[in-house]
């Protein structure tokens, strides 16, 4: 079979601002384990293959590289630049006046692009921490959710539309206290808000919320990210691919538990950024929504397997005196302080 997938035959999932994209995307987080070097080659390969879309971002150490691949696909005609759909998302170390700006227009000289996209407030703190640190660490200057200056930055984030540096602006790791709080108060509302989103952990009230309010979810760990750093690993956590009732139906469609996992995403409306850099993979990750889809009673069966198991907690943003991680994702219905 050939490995290209044909970009047009991949379903679209429309914005609120008109803009068309694709419903499915490809993951650059190497997650500390796959080098920047494997991550681009992979993103060569799938672009090949009839990826359109890839979410990236600057703490992910790899944008140079990526750039690279987009800047020669781009000039040997594989793909014009209007039909990528490109992702990054400012760190928590650049949240502060002026930060913003400084943050893109970097991505921007890494990525070789003159605009992204989609530019998104990858965590509503400016808590950082440094890459590849262990789970324990915590930083002294961490704070908690703040309205005032989650606005400052995102009104930052709205000079870069009014600039043309990015076609529109997300957000990441939102709850809904948090988002109650701040839409009322933005001039220019997010069009995508990237979540945590596998079988295994649904979140069906913020995925509710958002496409209530015309903000289309995109899912990140879609397959419940068996390859993620150590230090967001427990004993609890539940693997999206091992749950029996998604086995027994990836046997009847002879595909791995990842192709559901993927499949359901798209067919219930989020769009999932698989990641991997084995062809195989990635290949049978973009075919699988233009062929075979699941029936109403298999998308029914995997409604009702959620575990409501967080894989990424975020431990590492939390501030002095937090409780524990629950803490970064208001459980109580409210903004924890
Ligand atoms: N906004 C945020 O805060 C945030 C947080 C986390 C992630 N993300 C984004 O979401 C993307 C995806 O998340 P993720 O990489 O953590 O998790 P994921 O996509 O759920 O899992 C990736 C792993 O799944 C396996 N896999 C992929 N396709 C497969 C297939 N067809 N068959 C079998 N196994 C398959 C691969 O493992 P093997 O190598 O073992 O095959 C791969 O390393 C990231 O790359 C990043 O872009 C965003």
């Amino acid at each position: 079979m050939s490995n290209f997938v044909d970009p047009k035959l991949v379903p679209k999932v429309k914005l609120y601002t008109g803009e068309e994209i694709p419903c499915i995307g490809m993951g650059t987080f190497g997650s500390d384990r796959f080098t920047p070097e494997q991550v681009s080659d992979a993103v060569a390969g799938a672009i090949r293959c009839g990826y359109r879309l890839f979410d990236c971002a600057a703490v992910y150490g790899n944008e140079h590289l990526i750039g690279e691949v987009f800047d020669e696909a781009i000039k040997e005609g594989v793909v014009g630049r209007e039909e990528l759909y490109i992702t990054s998302k400012v760190w928590n170390d650049k949240h502060g006046e002026g930060d913003v700006l400084k943050s893109i227009k970097k991505t921007l000289v890494d990525l070789k692009l003159s605009y992204v996209d989609v530019y998104f407030v990858h965590w509503p703190f400016p808590n950082y921490h440094a890459p590849g640190c262990d789970g324990d660490s915590r930083n002294p200057d961490s704070k908690p959710f703040s309205v005032d200056r989650f606005m400052g930055t995102w009104k930052q984030m709205e000079e870069l539309v009014d600039m043309g540096l990015t076609k529109t602006i997300g957000m990441s790791n939102m709850t809904i206290p948090k988002l109650e709080a701040v839409l009322p108060l933005c001039r220019i509302k997010p069009s995508l808000i990237e979540m945590e989103l596998h079988p295994a952990f649904q979140q069906p009230e913020l995925f509710d919320y958002c496409v209530g309010h015309g903000i289309q979810p995109i899912g990140f760990c879609p397959i419940g990210s068996p390859t993620r750093p150590e230090r967001d690993k427990t004993p609890d956590d539940v693997a999206a691919t091992e749950i029996p009732e998604l086995i027994e139906i990836a046997k009847a469609h002879k595909v791995h538990p990842a192709i559901i996992c993927l499949k359901w995403a798209v067919q219930r409306g989020q769009i999932p950024i698989p990641f991997s850099v084995y062809e195989n993979e990635y290949v049978s990750n973009l075919r699988c929504t233009t062929e075979d889809p699941l029936t109403d009673k298999e998308m029914a069966i995997l409604k009702s397997v959620d575990r409501n198991c967080r894989l990424i907690k975020g431990q590492v943003f939390l501030w002095e005196g937090a409780k524990g991680w629950e803490d970064l994702w208001d459980l109580d219905g409210t903004i924890t302080k």
